[in-house]
């Protein structure tokens, strides 16, 4: 894909609004995305758990591990794999901070 036809950054939030180790639902284009904060590293996956849709920016975030607030699967941020098999996968995005901005990525990662 060249540059010209690849998705928009969006910027979605400040830097204060994802203290380290919470999440935070936004908005990109059509996607609902959920922000987490690692140790200061922000990551982006999107915020519809595969199993029933669960709102995972609100779930338990411990390290790199988000664990949906409604039934406990739970999925590695930087990667969107689940961590008990290969069975589901949520989208993940290209996440860059510029200042105290969160800028993401407006399309999945292919
Ligand atoms: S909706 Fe996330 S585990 Fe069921």
């Amino acid at each position: 894909m060249n540059e010209a036809a690849s998705p928009e950054f969006a910027p979605v939030a400040k830097l204060h609004q994802v203290p380290q180790g919470s999440g935070l639902g936004v908005t990109v284009g059509r996607y609902e995305v959920a922000l987490f904060n690692v140790a200061g590293d922000i990551f982006a996956i999107e915020n519809v758990c595969p199993h029933q849709g669960g709102p995972l920016a609100d779930g338990f975030l411990e390290e790199h591990y988000i664990t949906c607030p409604w039934h406990a699967w739970c999925f590695d941020v930087r990667t969107g794999k689940m961590t008990l098999g290969d069975f589901a996968r949520v989208p993940r995005f290209e996440v860059r901070v510029e200042d105290d901005t969160i800028f993401v990525r407006s399309e999945p990662c292919p």
